[in-house]
């Protein structure tokens, strides 16, 4: 794991998109894993930014979102459809058809997951995956259990990971969806580079499990142990738990 420490959230959601920019420009047609949650939320500010000065061209990548809310429909305010759009989607030359989303809405969830999985094995699985991690180590929606999935599926959501997705919903976590679809394990661990985002001092102890624990569904981001390229981009309040000899 490559670690990357930043003075501030800022500089490094700035240092971010310009690797992200670098990306999309010497590969146009990258396949991109997108998340949502606060974490990349200055991330997709920059990549706008960049996009408004002509700077990246997104006429040409795919995107895949990581993970859905159940029961959402992509025109609900709260789907993370919506975010996307809201805070990326409507301000980039990335068309339609190229964007990729678990529909969260279907009445069958086995069948949409299997689709998803279908498509993004056609398009040659994940190129570069943005990911955050959530304050218990979680990855998408992959959360810490006894044993993880690979394959996309259906989970359901603990309550702190509801809590967390609260500002989807007006600040109600009661609000928030009692499950979700998500990519498994297998599509983050097999993308060819991942950049695991993480910031403020809520996110300290899970970055520690993930880059100094044991491998273990308990915390499924330290999987990213065994990922072949990642790259841990964090503030000074996340590292701030790691021991020295990591940092
Ligand atoms: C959410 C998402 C994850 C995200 C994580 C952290 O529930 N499903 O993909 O990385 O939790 O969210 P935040 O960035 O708001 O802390």
């Amino acid at each position: 794991m490559h670690l990357r420490v930043f003075e501030s959230e800022q500089d490094a959601a700035v240092a971010c998109a310009a690797r992200v920019r670098e990306a999309v420009t010497s590969h146009p047609s990258l396949v991109l894993g997108l998340p949502t949650g606060r974490t990349p939320l200055n991330v997709y500010r920059e990549l706008v930014a960049l996009h408004e000065r002509k700077a990246v061209d997104w006429s040409r990548a795919r995107t895949f979102n990581l993970d859905e809310l159940l029961g959402v429909s992509a025109e609900d305010g709260g789907s993370f459809r919506a975010y996307m759009d809201r805070h990326f989607f409507r301000k980039v030359n990335l068309s339609e058809e190229r964007i990729h989303f678990l529909d969260g809405a279907v009445p069958d969830a086995e069948t949409e997951c299997a689709r998803y999985e279908a498509e993004l094995a056609a398009e040659g699985g994940l190129g570069l995956v943005l990911l955050g991690i959530g304050a218990n180590g979680h990855l998408a929606f992959n959360e810490p259990a006894e044993q993880l999935q690979a394959r996309c599926h259906r989970t359901r959501l603990s309550r702190e990971t509801r809590e967390a997705n609260a500002m989807l919903f007006g600040d109600d976590p009661s609000r928030v969806p009692l499950e979700a679809l998500t990519l498994g394990m297998g599509a983050l661990i097999q993308s060819r580079r991942a950049m695991l985002l993480a910031f403020g001092e809520g996110k300290a102890e899970a970055v520690k499990a993930m880059v100094e624990g044991p491998v273990t569904p308990r915390c499924p981001a330290s999987f990213l142990q065994l990922h072949r390229d990642v790259e841990v981009w964090l503030d000074r309040a996340s590292a701030s738990a790691l021991s020295a000899r990591t940092q």
